[in-house]
């Protein structure tokens, strides 16, 4: 990993080996090396007009440092604090600025290099240097940044790896590793577990694959586990993950262009426990539960089919009208499960729709609440975190499309239109999430993939865990 290090000096005190960023208002497609008068290089990179800085070309800018030394074998650089002060960013507070300094530094430098067999070195960036004296406000965000982006890349590791290794039993095993040293804490069910609780919509999803079906639950107990009388006040934030870790489509297989990266189909679920674990290693005082409903949507003469009814936890029953709407079912459980937490809030994430990629291209994920103000709680701190959220309406005129003539409700439409795909998936949960608890549903499949204007690694972003874990603070 990067190493970030800090020193009250100024920049032209920092060693020799350092290269030194010095920005310009210059466009950011300006830059160059230049020798400074003590000999020292200087790179010189336009980042616009101090007073054109936003949050969002921020965070791109702190990105596009590491991408420049990574490209001209920069391995030390050298950065002034005062340089990135910038006067449009100061009502976010100086812990916001280190904290997102330094989570884009560690997000943009990371890179999935577990299956390389020679790993290339050459243009390895080793150290940042953050040159000048901090506030007490920077100190704080800075720690927490640091933790916020080694957790975000811990997601994308989990996200990232082939679905070979990375099986329900992969991904219980990672749970684990990730809660090592904290006071998080790893349960894991197998399908034993899972018949006694009927759990009948996850089961019939991982029915067609030797590889067992698992709920995974971690549990962090921050504010202090409730008692009878502190249920309410301790009541815990319920995140729901979906954990596919292969969605072939199940008998309506995906087209072929369409199924090679579908082990990232675990990307909310790797997201909710990459959440827990960094709130626990942060020690926050909140209580919060994970919950990972995982499975392989496998083909086998054991999978489900297109026309199964199953009946889920709660006892509704479910027309399995497309086995390639399989994340719906499996998280159906899950937020049945969540109940028993009383929980303050829940929020469930997954990559549930192709139709969100439809409705907001790949710029933002597709956000689903009856509650207005979580919404706009979500929407603010999105913007702030930069995992970018847009609302779709989640109203009743909605349900109709999925009332089933042959059980409760299909888990697609009736008519099998595919419009408003992505609403119709939220309508699904609706009928799975407990009632009297305020819920939103993150359809992150937009978000799933970097795309090339993110300025990060090819595959998983990592999202939305600046967010989730943004979330959970202000609760
Ligand atoms: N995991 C997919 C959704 C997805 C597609 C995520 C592309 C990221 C990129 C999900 O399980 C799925 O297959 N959804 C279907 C739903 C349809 C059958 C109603 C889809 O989007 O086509
Ligand atoms: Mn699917
Ligand atoms: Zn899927």
């Amino acid at each position: 990993m990067l190493k970030i290090s800090t020193t009250p000096k100024s920049l032209t005190e920092a060693p020799k080996k350092y290269c030194r960023l010095v920005l310009t208002d210059k466009p950011t497609s300006v830059h160059r090396f230049v020798e400074a008068a003590d000999g020292v290089t200087e790179y010189r990179m336009g980042a616009g007009k101090p007073t054109s800085m936003t949050v969002r070309t921020f965070r791109t800018l702190v990105r596009s440092f590491v991408q420049a030394a990574k490209s001209h074998q920069v391995e030390f650089l050298a950065i002034d604090i005062e340089s990135v002060r910038f006067k449009t960013l100061e009502s976010e507070g100086g812990a916001w600025l280190t904290s997102t300094l330094v989570e884009n530094l560690l997000l943009a430098d990371y890179e999935f290099t577990t299956y390389k067999t020679k790993k290339d070195k050459s243009n390895k960036l080793t150290e940042v240097l953050l040159c000048g004296k901090l506030s007490a406000e920077e100190t704080t965000g800075l720690k927490r940044g640091l933790i916020v982006g080694e957790y975000t890349n811990k997601a994308r590791d989990i996200a990232n790896t082939p679905a070979c290794d990375m099986t329900p039993t992969d991904l219980a095993e990672a749970a684990k590793s990730l809660a090592k040293g904290t006071k998080m804490t790893v349960t894991v069910l197998g399908e034993k577990e899972l018949k006694k609780l009927k759990m009948g919509a996850l089961l019939a999803v991982g029915q067609g694959t030797k590889s067992e079906t698992k709920l995974i639950i971690a549990e962090y107990w921050g504010a202090g586990k409730p008692t009878a009388k502190s249920a309410k006040s301790l009541a815990p934030i319920v995140l729901v993950g979906k954990g596919i870790t292969y969605d072939t489509g199940g008998l309506n297989v995906k087209p072929s262009g369409s199924m090679h990266d579908m082990h990232l189909d675990m990307s909310g679920g790797s997201s909710v426990l990459a959440t827990i674990a960094a709130a626990a290693k942060m020690g926050l005082k909140k209580n919060i539960v994970a919950l990972v409903p995982s499975a392989e949507n496998a083909i086998s003469a054991e999978a489900m089919r297109a026309g199964d009814i199953v009946t889920a936890m709660n006892g509704k029953t479910i027309e399995v009208l497309h086995t390639d709407a399989e994340g719906r079912m499996v998280l159906a459980d899950a937020l049945t499960y969540s109940e028993r937490y009383s929980p303050r809030a829940i929020i469930d994430v997954a990559t549930l729709t192709g139709a969100a990629l439809a409705a907001l291209g790949q710029q933002a994920s597709a956000i689903m609440s009856k509650d207005d103000a979580m919404v706009a709680t979500l929407q603010k701190l999105g913007e702030k975190s930069g995992d970018l959220v847009w609302p779709l309406p989640l109203w009743d005129e909605y349900k109709q499309y999925i009332k089933s003539s042959r059980a409760d409700i299909s888990n697609i439409a009736t008519n099998f239109s595919r419009f408003g795909g992505t609403i119709e998936g939220g309508t699904f949960l609706s009928y799975f999430a407990p009632k009297n608890v305020p819920w939103t549903h993150i359809d992150i499949a937009p978000r799933m993939e970097s795309i090339s204007g993110d300025k990060l690694a090819k595959g998983s972003t990592g999202e939305p865990v600046r967010l989730l874990i943004s979330y959970v603070e202000q609760a």
